[in-house]
């Protein structure tokens, strides 16, 4: 789910679509949950955002506090935003975020488990069996994600919803691995990020355990 995904996972707690909602993305330093991130801000709501490029985080950091000057200007404690760096694997890191997730009283409304990776652009049988092992193959872990989702979704107390959600081809590094030049064919993250901000902000409960594409 967290590594070599081809599919994002929402875990969401389903309310009125119309209030700000607080959205947990993970992978936000580059590609679709930089931009998702980026266009969930602009839209009011709040961002809870990591990924393990320190550089990349400080980034999105300084431009999440331009769209909303005010508040970079005021107390730190002010920002809507919570973007930090954490790597995905480490279930101490994990904890520690949540933690933090929980003092900032930052508690989120959506979680989009974006991070991912892929292995280097091989025929399965030249796969070397270490990264085999870390990543598994991309596509055997798009299965996966689906089967887990249909799974916990039966498993979830009334009014959460687990999506298994697939963001179609968009230009990305990952792509540019894939594709190499002709990914640059494809959907740019800023144009993707629109029209999957609004499909992720509308999902209902009726959706639990659905495999959608945005
Ligand atoms: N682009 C597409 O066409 C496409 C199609 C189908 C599915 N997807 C899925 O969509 C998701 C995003 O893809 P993308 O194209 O935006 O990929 P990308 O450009 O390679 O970005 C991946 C993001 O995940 C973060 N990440 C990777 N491993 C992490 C870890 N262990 N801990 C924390 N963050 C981690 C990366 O940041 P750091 O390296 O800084 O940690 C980066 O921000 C992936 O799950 C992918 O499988 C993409």
């Amino acid at each position: 789910m967290t590594v070599g995904t081809t599919k994002l996972h929402l875990a969401a707690a389903m309310g009125v679509t119309a209030q700000k909602k607080t959205v947990l993305i993970t992978g936000v330093s580059r590609g679709l949950g930089r931009a998702l991130a980026l266009e969930l801000a602009r839209r009011g709501h709040s961002v809870i955002g990591c990924a393990r490029s320190s550089d990349k985080v400080s980034s999105l950091q300084t431009e999440l506090a331009s769209l909303n000057p005010a508040a970079a200007s005021s107390s730190s404690s002010a920002s809507p935003h919570l973007i930090t760096t954490v790597d995905v694997r480490s279930d101490t890191s994990i904890k520690e975020l949540a933690k933090h997730v929980v003092e900032s009283r930052l508690i989120p409304d959506i979680i989009v488990n974006n991070a991912g990776t892929i292995n280097q652009n091989n025929k399965i049988w030249d796969i070397p069996a270490e990264e085999f092992d870390m990543v598994s193959a991309y596509c055997a872990t798009k299965w996966a994600v689906e089967g887990l989702t249909r799974s916990v979704a039966k498993e979830l107390p009334l009014g959460l919803a687990v999506i298994a959600l697939s963001p179609g081809v968009v230009n990305t590094d990952m792509l540019t691995s894939c594709f190499g030049s002709s990914a640059a064919l494809y959907q740019s993250p800023e144009s993707w990020a629109p029209r999957a901000a609004t499909m992720i902000l509308s999902l209902t409960t009726e959706d639990n355990g659905a495999s959608l594409t945005v």
